[in-house]
C-alpha cells in the first residue's frame, strides 16, 4: 500500500477512488471485482485488478508520450495509481474499429466487419436509466458538455485511437474497440481519466483473432486473468516488469 495518507471518496464496481491530502490528486485502487451485462454476472478474480492497473499506466504512458494529457501522475503499487482529480464526464466514449458485441447484435453489422472510418459512440454513464445511447443534441439538451468539448473529445479519441492501435499491433494485439471517460481538470481542460485494461478495451491476437479481454468472462469462459496476464507480458518491457516484480506474481 501506499503511504500517502487517502480517504475512500467513492467505490465503483471495480475500482476505489481516494481523496488525498492535496485536493488535485486522487488515488485510484484497481480491485480483483469483475462485473458484466449491465451488473448482473459478478465475480472476484485474484490479481485482476494488479494487471489492470499495470495496463493502464503502461498505456496512459504511452498515450503521454504522444502528448495526449491524461490523469495519470504514478503508479505507487501494484494496484495503486496517483492521479489527477477530474470533474468526471458522464459519458463513455466509445470507438470501434471492428464490428462485435453489441453492435452487430443491435445493427446489421456482419461479425468482424473492419469499420474505417472507426466509430464513436457516446453513451450515458448512468446506471439507472442503463447507459443509454446519446447523440449530440442529447448531449447538449442534458447540459452534459459543450458541443466545442464534445468536438474535443471525438478529436482526442480518435488520435488515441491511432496512437493505441500502432503500440498494440507492434504487440502482436489488434484494437477492436474500447470505452474512455474524460473530466476536467481544475483549470477547464478535458483530460482522459478512469482506465484502460482489458476490462475497457476489446483486445485480439493480431493472426489468430483469439480474445484477450473482458469478453472471456462475459461468455462465462475460464482463463480470463490467464488473458490479462498475457497482455501484460506483451506489452510492458523487461524493465517495467522488474520494476513491479511480474514474474512474482502469480
Ligand atoms: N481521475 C478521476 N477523478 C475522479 N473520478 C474518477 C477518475 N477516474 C475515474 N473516476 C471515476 O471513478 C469511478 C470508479 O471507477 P469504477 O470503474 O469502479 O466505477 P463504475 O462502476 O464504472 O462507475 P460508478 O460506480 O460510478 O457507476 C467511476 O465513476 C469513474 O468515472
Ligand atoms: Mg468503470
Amino acid at each position: 500500500m501506499s503511504q500517502i495518507a487517502k480517504e475512500l471518496l467513492y467505490t465503483g464496481k471495480a475500482k476505489d477512488v481516494y481523496k488525498t491530502d492535496n485536493d488535485d490528486e486522487y488515488i485510484i485502487k484497481f480491485r480483483d471485482d469483475i462485473t458484466a451485462l449491465d451488473g448482473g454476472k459478478k465475480d472476484t478474480l485474484s490479481k485482476k485488478g494488479v494487471y489492470n492497473a499495470l495496463i493502464s499506466t503502461k498505456l496512459f504512458e504511452v498515450l503521454e508520450a504522444e502528448g495526449i494529457k491524461t490523469q495519470y501522475i504514478e503508479l505507487l503499487s501494484p494496484d495503486e495509481m496517483l492521479t489527477m482529480s477530474l470533474d468526471m464526464i458522464p459519458l463513455e466514449v466509445i470507438c470501434r474499429n471492428i464490428a462485435t458485441g453489441s453492435l452487430v447484435k443491435k445493427y446489421p453489422f456482419p461479425e468482424k466487419k473492419e469499420l474505417n472510418p472507426p466509430i464513436i459512440q457516446f453513451d450515458y454513464k448512468n446506471d439507472e436509466y442503463h447507459d443509454p445511447m446519446l447523440n449530440d443534441s442529447i448531449i447538449l439538451a442534458l447540459d452534459i458538455v459543450s458541443q466545442d468539448a464534445l468536438d474535443e473529445i471525438r478529436q482526442i479519441t480518435l488520435k488515441i485511437n491511432r496512437v493505441l492501435s500502432d503500440f498494440l499491433k507492434s504487440k502482436g494485439l489488434l484494437l477492436v474497440d474500447f470505452k474512455l471517460e474524460y473530466g476536467f481538470d481544475k483549470d477547464g481542460n478535458i483530460i482522459l481519466g478512469d482506465e484502460i485494461s482489458p476490462d475497457t478495451t476489446r483486445l485480439w491476437d493480431v493472426d489468430t483473432l483469439e480474445n484477450f479481454d473482458k469478453d472471456i468472462f462475459r461468455k462465462g469462459e475460464d482463463g480470463v486473468v490467464d488473458a490479462y496476464r498475457k497482455v501484460v507480458d506483451l506489452i510492458l518491457t523487461d524493465d517495467e516488469k522488474d520494476k513491479w516484480n511480474v514474474k512474482d506474481i502469480e
